[in-house]
């Protein structure tokens, strides 16, 4: 344990000691129960395994420097959970029930918490599934729900960098009225070509556009996207795309700075007039973007000068850093403190 290198950890898996677990039966949840197996025995014919059904949920915790562990906005990490089980027929689990079971997770690991100043996080991941086995389509009778804690890395280890992303109009990632809106795994299966196929060509992500018309800008992969011109923070308004709790934190935040914030539909060429762009998830808070090569229409944005990322883009993203790791004081009482 004393062997990790916190500054050099990726965003894989290390084993922690215990994740806790909860089951769905008889119309009830039961109680939190801790496990140290990393194992789950699931039957064959379970409806996860067959039929997609299954959420999950990540969400960071950070040690301060007073020694304080912060979990960034579990509450809102509960409540689009609970969105994803409306969408997928599955039993919502309480807000109590996933705050209890975060607490429980982070501090049964407390020694895998990076310290302070690494730059490391303890990524939480919250797990979800139908566990009935059954070969109709239908949803389950029972559910498995869990938790496993993992620390991660870093996200820039040669400092705060843009990098270019890439329009691939022959992929879709979800349709309008679709699961985009929902945390499923099936989105994410969806995105797996496209995703290597851009990384193979040296971009770092893909930008989605909707599916129905083309016209207009989803989001960047597994982060949404957002644009910077004329002090307004512009993101896109659409029906296939993840809400994400970042996105939301730093509308609050460029307000709050004194900017606009317009939540729209965004058309394609938009990005012409953005002097800045970013895509923006828990993984990294935002990820400045360098350019997007938009392949199909043959076209090119540029959005950063000599490598740099922008200013509005780095004060964001210094700032929301800085409350997460309880530099700054937390106005919103976004921090759970897991004590
Ligand atoms: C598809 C998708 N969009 C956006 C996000 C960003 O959401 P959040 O800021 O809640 O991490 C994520 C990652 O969680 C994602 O998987």
């Amino acid at each position: 344990m004393n062997t990790l290198n916190w500054s050099e950890l990726t965003f894989g898996f290390i084993p922690t000691d215990y994740n806790v677990r909860c089951t769905y039966k008889d119309g009830r949840w039961g109680h939190l129960e801790v496990s140290s197996d990393p194992f789950i025995s699931v039957h064959m014919a379970a409806t996860s395994l067959h039929y997609g059904q299954e959420a999950f949920e990540g969400l960071k915790a950070f040690m301060g420097k007073d020694g304080k562990i912060r979990v960034f906005r579990p509450d809102e990490n509960a409540k689009r959970l609970q969105h994803t089980c409306d969408g997928i027929m599955m039993p919502k689990l309480p807000e109590e029930l996933f705050i209890e079971a975060v607490k429980k997770a982070v501090m049964m690991n407390k020694r895998f918490v990076p310290p302070y100043g690494t730059g490391a996080s303890l990524y939480i991941r919250p797990l979800l599934i139908g566990t009935s086995p059954q070969v109709g389509v239908k949803p389950s009778n029972e559910y498995l729900f869990l938790i496993f804690v993992t620390p991660v890395g870093p996200y820039f280890k040669e400092g705060f960098k843009p990098t270019p992303m890439v329009i691939l109009r022959q992929y879709d990632r979800a349709a309008p009225l679709g699961t985009g809106t929902y945390k499923v795994g099936g989105n994410y299966a969806a995105g797996l070509l496209p995703g290597e196929k851009a990384h193979a060509m040296g971009y770092s992500a893909v930008l989605y556009l909707d599916a129905k018309e083309k016209k207009y800008i989803d989001e960047c992969g597994p982060a949404n996207f957002f644009g910077i011109r004329e002090n307004t923070y512009i993101t896109p308004e659409s029906t296939s795309i993840l809400p994400s709790i970042t996105n939301k934190s730093l509308m609050q935040l460029a307000q709050d700075m004194g900017m606009k914030v317009e939540k729209r539909r965004v058309p394609v060429e938009e990005l012409s007039t953005f002097e800045e762009a970013g895509a923006c998830g828990t993984a990294a808070v935002i990820s400045p973007i360098e350019r997007i090569d938009d392949l199909d229409a043959n076209v090119s944005y540029s959005f950063s000068k000599n490598g740099e990322a922008g200013p509005v883009c780095t004060k964001l993203y210094h700032k929301l850093r800085a409350i997460q790791y309880g530099d700054e004081p937390d106005v919103y009482h976004w921090n759970l403190i897991v004590e």
